[in-house]
């Protein structure tokens, strides 16, 4: 590789050869995430009340389709990891929850009935191609819906620029793993930089990786979901991320 230059990956390879492997400690854990995803869904009266399917977009682990499969839904768990696929079915017993390693953007291949609920969460959204690839799901989620169905986002809006050492943001460390992130603005888009070391037999060790987000305003993708026939019923932020609750009117 030339000097200066910075070898991006695809989201896929990023998580499979960096992020996958620290990504539940990252969030603080299993049962942390769990626990406060459950607390989520009941603060806002999420249970099944239709066909009680229901589709995880970009599962991940499974913070949130395993609280849901607990609360009585069907869950469809997509995601392109496989590593966090096996991790999500490790940590459940729960024979209604399905894991697909597929990208989100044909999730629509494994529906056979519209659904309940569609939720994608945690940025998974942001981590997509283009802000066309994120209206494609809005409009694929509201033709998978049934009618009163709900749509839950939740993501960072990273349309405002952090400048100079704002852009270092310390993740997570402890004893063993030290977790940085280096955040590089482009027009359209934000170069996330991974910086990680993991203590091996009293040595540090660096594992660095590089992906891109898409930078969504808030105010963009209210006006998305609202001109699709969403009603927006909940649009509040909490710790830095946006949660947009959308419900497709009968
Ligand atoms: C930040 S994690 C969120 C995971 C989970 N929702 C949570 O709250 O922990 C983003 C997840 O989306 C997945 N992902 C990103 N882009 C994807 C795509 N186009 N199709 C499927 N999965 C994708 C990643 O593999 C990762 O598991």
């Amino acid at each position: 590789m030339s000097t200066g230059e910075v070898l991006m990956v695809s989201v896929e390879e990023h998580y499979e050869s960096l992020l996958s492997d620290v990504y539940t400690w990252l969030m603080g854990g299993f049962d942390e995430a769990k626990r406060s995803n459950l607390e989520f869904f009941q603060n806002r009266n999420i249970t099944p009340s239709s066909s009680g399917i229901a589709f995880d977009l970009g599962a991940g682990s499974g913070f949130q389709s395993i609280p849901l499969a607990e609360l009585g839904f069907n869950v469809t768990a997509i995601d392109l990891s496989q590593k966090l696929l096996d991790e999500l079915r490790s940590n459940s017993n729960n024979k209604s929850l399905v894991t697909i390693n597929d990208d989100i953007l044909n999730f629509r291949d494994h529906l056979s009935t519209n659904c309940e609920l569609i939720v994608c969460m945690t940025d998974t959204i942001t981590h997509l191609k283009s802000k066309n690839d994120a209206l494609t799901i809005f409009q694929n989620s509201f033709s998978s819906l049934e009618d009163g169905g709900t749509l839950i986002l939740t993501f960072r809006d990273l349309s405002t620029e952090l400048k100079d050492t704002d852009r270092f943001i310390p993740v997570r460390s402890d004893e063993n793993i030290i977790f940085t992130c280096f955040l590089e603005y482009e027009c359209e888009t934000v170069k996330i930089h991974d910086i990680v070391y993991i203590k091996k037999n009293d040595k540090w060790e660096l594992n660095k990786s590089s992906y891109r987000k898409i930078r969504l305003s808030v105010e963009w993708v209210e006006k998305q979901l609202s001109n699709i026939g969403f009603k927006i019923e909940e649009s509040s932020n909490r710790n830095g991320f946006q949660t947009i609750v959308a419900v497709k009117q009968s």
